[in-house]
């Protein structure tokens, strides 16, 4: 069965913390990353476009104290429950184009593995041009062409076969007036075996959604014959950053 990506999402509201849960490491060094590229100020009015669970939100707020709300936007209104209702978050059910192309203005906006999501980028970029204050950054944070992610080798050509190049989106906000800079951010992830399976079962990525039942039992079976004497799964994430500026 194929879903659409709005019920990917929200059938995965309730495990998606649970994924990432246990790699807090993770989670805050990507943090310090993100405040760091971001150069956010604690006078910042700061949007999370996509934001999902909040994962990012709430880690940043427990690495910077931030005077203002973090707006947090998400079209499904499942991921955004699970952002506790604070003076920390103020949360927004809706897509990011139709956000990007209402008033408001923004001093940075955070854009984190949801870029793939949005069919017309440059719709989305040029509203967002307009949305940020003269000194504001957009970061784009996205995975690069190739992964090497433990996956089956289907979901590995079929991912990059769709995923978005980083050099597109570039070019894309140059053409709008954005000045734009490019690194590349990696960490090294180790693993349970049997956890990051678990998370291939529950399609933990959007791009698994691609994929029937029978063929994600398949994959598991490729990666269970691939990786039989492994317990622990390691390999390098790395992460695009996109920073764009007025
Ligand atoms: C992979 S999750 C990333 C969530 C969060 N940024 C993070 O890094 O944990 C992608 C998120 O994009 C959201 N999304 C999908 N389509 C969207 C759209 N058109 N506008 C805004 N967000 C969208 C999904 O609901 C989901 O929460």
């Amino acid at each position: 069965m194929q879903y659409s990506i709005q019920e990917h999402y929200q059938s995965l509201a309730k495990q998606y913390d649970d994924f990432w849960g246990t790699s807090s490491d993770f989670i805050e060094f990507l943090t310090k990353k993100i405040i760091e590229y971001l150069k956010l100020n604690t006078t910042d009015i700061l949007v999370d476009l996509g934001c999902g669970t909040g994962i990012y939100s709430k880690a940043i707020i427990s690495q910077i104290k931030l005077e203002n709300k973090i707006i947090c936007v998400d079209p499904s209104d499942k991921m955004l429950e699970k952002i506790p209702t604070n003076s920390y978050y103020e949360t927004v059910v809706e897509d990011a184009t139709m956000f990007s192309h209402k008033s408001g203005k923004y001093d940075k906006i955070l854009i984190k593995e949801m870029i793939h999501h949005i069919d017309d980028k440059e719709k989305l970029l040029q509203g967002l041009f307009s949305r940020l204050n003269e000194q504001g950054i957009l970061l784009i944070i996205l995975l690069p062409p190739t992964i090497e992610y433990p996956l089956f080798e289907k979901a590995l050509s079929v991912y990059e076969s769709v995923q978005p190049h980083y050099n597109a989106l570039v070019n894309l906000c140059e053409n709008i007036g954005f000045k734009t800079t490019v690194n590349f951010i990696e960490y090294p992830v180790s693993i349970p075996k049997e956890k990051y399976f678990n998370m291939v079962k529950n399609r933990y990525m959007s791009l698994l959604s691609r994929f029937n039942d029978e063929e994600i039992n398949q994959g598991l079976q490729e990666m269970k014959e691939k990786y039989t004497n492994l317990s622990n799964l390691e390999f390098c994430d790395r992460f695009v950053f996109l920073s764009a500026k007025k």
